[in-house]
This record gives C-alpha cells, structure tokens and sequence, in this order.
C-alpha cells in the first residue's frame, strides 16, 4: 500500500501588464490593440458601468469602432450593469456578470473589458476570474482610486456578512490600461480623494513621492491634469511594483503594507454602512495611524503633521464621526476592524505603521488609550488645523 506524502512546488510567472493612454478607443490610439493577442479571431464582451454609459454617450460606438477597425476581435455584446459600493452588496451581482459570459460563449482565449469605477471592477472581476476558472480581464479604471490603486492590483471581491472583500479571488488581469479621459467627469471632490491612497503609498513606500505630492498639493487641489496623471501613474506603479516584486503578490503572509491605515478605513464604512467612501475612509486611516506612529515614538512628529497637512489641503477628512461609536462597555466600535482585519489575513495580527516618511514597519498591536487620544487629537485639528 502507498501512504506517501508528496510535496511539489508548482512555479507559475504572470505578466502584469499596465499601460497609461488617454482616449484609448480613439481612432489611431495603438495602445490597447499592441496588447491583445489577436493574430486569430477572438471574441470580446465588455461590461459598462452605466454611469460611464451616461458621461461618454459615444464610447459604445467607438469601442466598436476600435474593434473592427483597429483589432482582430469580435464584440459580443456591450453589458451596462450598475456599479458603486451597492453593487459589491447585491448577492446576485456575480452571476449578472457570470451569465454573459456564458451567453456570449467567452472562453480562456476570449477577453472581458471591464470599464467602471473599483466596485464594479471588484464585481465583474470576480465572474471574470471564476467563469471557466478564470478569462482574460482587461480592466478600464475609471476612477482616481481605481486608478491609482484598485484597478491595478490583482484582487477581486464582494462584500458579505456585513465585511468588505469578504468573498473574492487574487487573479491577475490580462491586462490593465489606465485611460486618463475618465477622470475628468468624477466630482472634484471623488477626484482627490483617490488621491489618499497616493499619501498613503507615498508613506509607506517613496518619501521622494511624498515629497512631490506635498510640493504639488496645489496643483492636486486644482486638479491640475498633468500633476494629477503624474500623481496617478506613479501611486499606480508603486502599487503594481510592490504586488509584483514584494515577495508576497497573493497575500499568504500576515504582512499587507498597502492596507496602511485600512483595518480603520474598513470599519469605518461598514459603521456607516459604506455611506463613508473607501477614498475617504482611507483619508481618515491614513491620518490616524501617521500620528499614531509618532505618539509611539517612531516617526517624527513634523512628519505626522505634514501627511496631515497634505491631506488636509487635499480638502479629504481627518477624522470622521463614525469613530466616536462606541459599545455598551463605552469601547469604541472602530477597534473591532482590528479583529476583522487579523480575521481577514489570518495568522498573527499585523498592522503597518511609519517609522519614516517612505517606511513602514510591521506592529502586531495597538495601544487603544494611546489610539483613543489620537482620535481625539484629529477631531481637533479637523476642526481647527494643524498645530503649528
Ligand atoms: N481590489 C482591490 O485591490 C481594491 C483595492 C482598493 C479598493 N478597492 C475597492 O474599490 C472600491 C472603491 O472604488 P472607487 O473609489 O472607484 O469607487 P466606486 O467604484 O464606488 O465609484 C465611485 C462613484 O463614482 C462613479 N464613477 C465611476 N467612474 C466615474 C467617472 N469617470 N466619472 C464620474 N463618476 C464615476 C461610480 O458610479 C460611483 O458612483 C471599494 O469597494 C474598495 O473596497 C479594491
Ligand atoms: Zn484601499
């Protein structure tokens, strides 16, 4: 009888494949058709957030246009399907992305464009990377978050249980092009607050960054298209380079230096029933555990204060009411997501904090009085500014 045990280790590369255009269904933009790999006919379906629908009436036609023209492809059908945080709640919104693709014979060689803001890449995502265990994904960012962040990360997801990402999958899109033609519909106050996971990558990861980011906070402010594509592709490509060459693009450690500030961010919107936005979420996470981090003693406190001030001047919250909820025993709700977010990564509890401008360094608690006069500190500042 053979009772073996057997262990292999099963190497797999992926090509992340990250491009920047504007306009990129305009006749002569060689962008998107250099990517697909069409020397044979390939079928594509693309879903359409509806509200892009509405600000670009003539996008359905150029798509078509692009297709035929300038590719080898063959459209299917263009699916509109509502997005924002709702559609991450719909427990049908899976199979609504699902159905087409099986409607429309989509297969491993097929593509799916997905063009719409981070939830609606969440969602469609997720039917694109479990429908034959996974189709070619071609994600449209359309907002400055997804942008800068979302869009160009390699994991998908729905809320359930009243948690965010609750159920997903890590899979690597065929390909992601960052249009910049899509940013200039969002509000002007959606647009900037994207730019919060721009701070927060820049303090974790690039102090030259965040240098820049503070030198050019007014050009951000006025949404200055070529500060605000340079804050973008930069925010984007640190994202990208720490998933691809960090040693860890599927999360299996306890260590998630891009979620600084989100064990806060995440339970915020799910105390306000994601009435908060995750931009804005993470604006507030960001300040708190920055100034955390020098209350601790391990980073300067100028330095908390100028992250604060950048936020601040970026027009985004500090602090938000939701985290003066607090429990019968008067603890507050926020320290729930502490929990959460051990609960979400398993294995020991790791939090990122700064220990520079540029560098982060992993904790494995948090002192909640100490936390608590943090929360109190911003509250003050949210109303009356940065202490000088
Ligand atoms: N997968 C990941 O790695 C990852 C990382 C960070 C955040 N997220 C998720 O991304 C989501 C947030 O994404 P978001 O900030 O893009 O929000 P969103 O997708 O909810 O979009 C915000 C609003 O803007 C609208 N919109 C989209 N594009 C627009 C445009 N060009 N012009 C005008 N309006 C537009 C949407 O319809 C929506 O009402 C959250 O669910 C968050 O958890 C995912
Ligand atoms: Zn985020």
């Amino acid at each position: 009888m053979l009772m073996g045990a057997y262990d292999f280790d099963i190497p797999v590369t992926f090509r992340h494949r990250i491009r920047f255009t504007k306009d990129a269904f305009a006749e002569g933009n060689s962008v998107l058709a250099d990517l697909l790999e069409a020397e044979r006919e390939r079928k594509v379906i693309v879903f359409l957030e509806d509200s892009i629908d509405q600000l670009f009436p003539v996008l359905r036609q150029q798509i078509q246009n692009y297709l035929e023209t300038q590719t080898n492809l063959k459209l299917t059908e263009i699916v509109i399907m509502a997005g924002g945080e709702d559609c991450k709640i719909s427990k049908t919104q899976i199979m609504d992305g699902i159905i087409p693709i099986e409607r429309n014979g989509i297969d491993r060689h097929s593509y799916v464009f997905c063009i719409g803001g981070g939830a609606f890449l969440d969602v469609i995502g997720l039917s694109a990377a479990t429908a034959h265990r996974g189709v070619r994904l071609v994600r449209f960012p359309t907002t400055t978050l997804a942008q800068d962040d979302s869009g160009v990360g390699v994991k998908n997801g729905i809320n359930a249980f009243g948690k965010k990402n609750f159920i997903g999958a890590f899979a690597v899109p065929y390909a992601v092009v960052n249009d910049f033609q899509f940013l200039y519909t969002q509000s002007a106050h959606n647009n900037r607050s994207g730019l919060s996971e721009a701070v927060k990558v820049a303090l974790v990861k690039d102090g030259a960054f965040f240098d820049w980011l503070e030198e050019n906070v007014e050009s951000l402010t006025s949404l200055e298209p070529s500060a605000l594509e340079e804050a973008v592709e930069r925010s984007a490509i640190l994202h990208a380079r720490h998933i691809a060459l960090g040693g860890d693009p599927f999360e299996t450690g306890s260590s998630r230096p891009l979620d600084f500030g989100h064990w806060t961010a995440h339970k915020m919107e799910q105390l306000t029933d994601f009435e908060l936005s995750h931009a804005d979420a993470v604006s507030v996470g960001v300040a708190l555990d920055t100034l955390y981090s020098a209350r601790c003693g391990w980073l300067p406190e100028k330095d908390a204060w100028r992250a604060v001030e950048v936020l601040q001047r970026l027009q985004l919250p500090v602090w938000h009411e939701s985290l003066e909820l607090r429990d019968e025993e008067g603890s507050r709700l926020v320290y729930r997501g502490l929990e959460e977010f051990r609960e979400h990564l398993g294995g020991a509890l790791t939090v990122l904090m700064l220990e520079g401008v540029g560098r982060g360094v992993d904790r494995h608690s948090v002192d909640e009085p100490l936390h608590d006069s943090c929360i109190n500190e911003l509250k003050e500042v949210s109303q009356r500014g940065v202490p000088t």
